[in-house]
């Protein structure tokens, strides 16, 4: 018995995490990788939870877990950058999704307000961050866009059933 006909005898099966990621996975997303410079170190996250939110003004945002090791960091940061990977840039996808990288051998441009946009990309977002609102085990960032950088001719990398595209 699949889950929908358990849904329509009325069973309220809790949704259990596994249920929940999975169901999740089935919805196609992009990659992008935000970047905050703190200092002279650059920090970056690997993150499908980008989304626009608003035309006028323009707003986007993203939530990235309150467990993350950065995620102090990215609060208190006052511009950051939101990069959309191509399908050549797998590679930034996974080095951005571990745990205290290096980002010395990452090719960036400095955009305004010390922000640094990753070289190569679909296209690249320069933010201001605008508010955070913390919900669940997430904190949403939601950003205001000051200028935008994108390219015609790459792909993107797309995001399915926990697969690159
Ligand atoms: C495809 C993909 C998408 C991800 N999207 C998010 C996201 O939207 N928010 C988030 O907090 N972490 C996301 N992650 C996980 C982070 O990139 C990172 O692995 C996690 O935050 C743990 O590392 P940290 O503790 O150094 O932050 C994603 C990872 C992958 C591979």
């Amino acid at each position: 018995m699949d889950r929908l006909s358990l849904y329509a005898k009325g069973s309220m099966k809790k949704v259990t995490i596994k249920d929940f990621k999975k169901t999740m996975s089935k919805f196609t997303t992009g990659i992008t990788v935000v970047c905050v410079k703190d200092g002279t170190k650059v920090y970056g996250k690997t993150v499908n939870s980008f989304n626009s939110l608003s035309l006028k003004p323009p707003l986007v945002l993203f939530s990235l877990g309150n467990n993350s090791s950065s995620i102090k960091i990215f609060k208190k940061s006052k511009y950051l950058s939101i990069n959309i990977l191509s399908n050549k840039q797998k590679s930034l996808s996974d080095h951005f999704s571990k745990k205290f990288q290096k980002n010395t051998e990452v090719n960036f441009l400095e955009g305004i307000n010390n922000i640094l946009n990753i070289k190569g990309c679909v296209a690249n977002l320069e933010c201001k961050l605008e508010d955070k609102i913390k919900k669940g085990d997430h904190t949403i960032f939601i950003c205001k866009v000051i200028k935008t950088k994108y390219n015609d001719k790459l792909k993107p990398l797309s995001y399915y059933n926990s697969k690159y595209y």
